[in-house]
């Protein structure tokens, strides 16, 4: 009984391998594009950039990194109770994140290979980084005596189509938001260490830099692709993919406030500054940014956290499916009010193109 309360039930597909977590449109996703387009990118005009990007990964400055220390050899059964869960739902969300990438780039690297042989390698040893960021992960799962099945996830997932313009846009924003993520909180541990209950953020410092060092190719890439970058299409799209990425992350992390207080940070300050800190980085490439310190856009932000606490409260409840449905409604059409005057909100325009290839 007693053991019951303190060690918090996950759903187990087996023994020791954790059922994934239910898909939403929170969760991260897993994606697919047109090879054939993608292979036939000309990539001419920011070619040197991208080679001594590629020169970069084979370098491989991390290959001695994700090597677990005589610090993890210790029971983890005092992290327990809510802690525990949450511990875990990190765990299992950053390594679906991690392996997702790993898919999308290992299948770029195959579908390109002999077609466009700088990019299929740069993208086979992002995969190789990413193989390593969700393995790291999925054993740090096993401290907690749970694992991922990573081939029943590449399965099982459905697989969001996206133009290959789109999946740069979006690959981009992942990686440079991931490195603000990662580094933040290593930064923050490294001034409180007594809030560090778990070696895996020792290893944050030298891990962003691969996000970095991503971002950094995908950043090249769009570069090479003027028409990517200069066009009202361009503009508009900038903004829906900053909005997308920045308002999924703060739902998710606002109502996940209890794990990031148990690492002493303040969710939403943690999140304002990743926002403040990606946003100014995407600048350095996106025709624009976010006015992201207009007071509205997080009053608006958080009339859908609000909407969606509402919406989690009637899932749970005992109404009927149907009865359900027109319950959750005004709220589904709150946050779609919400993001449409969010995207509307007037944009900044970024100095990006002054160093663009054009
Ligand atoms: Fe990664
Ligand atoms: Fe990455």
């Amino acid at each position: 009984m007693v053991d019951s309360l303190k060690k918090p039930v996950f759903e187990e597909m087996r023994p020791g391998i954790k059922s994934p977590a239910k898909e939403t449109i929170l969760t991260p996703r897993f994606y697919t594009t047109d090879f054939d387009e993608m292979a036939k990118m000309d990539i001419s005009a920011n070619e040197d950039e991208l080679r001594a990007i590629l020169e970069e990964f084979r370098v491989d400055y991390n290959r001695h990194h994700f090597v677990r220390d005589a610090e993890f050899e210790q029971s983890w059964d005092h992290i327990d109770g809510e802690t525990r869960k949450l511990f875990v739902e990190f765990l299992e969300r950053s390594c679906t994140a991690e392996f997702s990438g790993f898919l999308l780039y290992k299948e770029l690297a195959r579908k390109l290979k002999g077609k466009n042989p700088v990019l299929a390698e740069c993208f086979n040893l992002m995969s190789r980084d990413e193989a390593r960021h969700a393995g790291f992960l999925n054993k740090a799962l096993s401290d907690f005596n749970l694992q991922l099945d990573l081939g029943f996830l590449t399965q099982s997932r459905s697989y969001t189509f996206f133009k290959p313009k789109f999946i740069f846009y979006a690959t981009y924003l992942s990686e440079k938001i991931g490195y603000w993520r990662y580094i933040t909180i290593y930064r923050h541990l490294e001034a409180h260490p007594e809030d560090r209950v778990y070696p895996i953020f020792r290893f944050f410092e030298n891990w962003c830099q691969d996000e970095n060092r991503h971002g950094d190719f995908f950043d090249a890439v769009m570069r090479a692709q003027p028409q990517m970058l200069n066009d009202w299409k361009a503009k508009l799209w900038s903004r829906f993919f900053l909005l997308s990425v920045f308002a999924t992350m703060y739902l998710n992390d606002i109502q996940r406030a209890d794990f990031y207080r148990s690492i002493g940070l303040d969710a939403r300050e943690y999140d304002i500054h990743v926002i403040e800190k990606t946003n100014e980085t995407a600048g350095r490439v996106f025709p624009i940014v976010l006015d992201v310190n207009n007071p509205e856009f997080y009053k608006r932000l958080d009339v859908c956290v609000q909407n969606n606490v509402k919406l989690t409260d009637i899932v749970n409840s005992t109404s009927p499916k149907f009865l359900q449905f027109f319950q959750k409604l005004p709220y589904y059409l709150s946050n779609g009010w919400q993001f449409l005057r969010l995207y509307w909100m007037k944009p900044i325009d970024a100095p990006s193109l002054q160093n663009a290839v054009l």
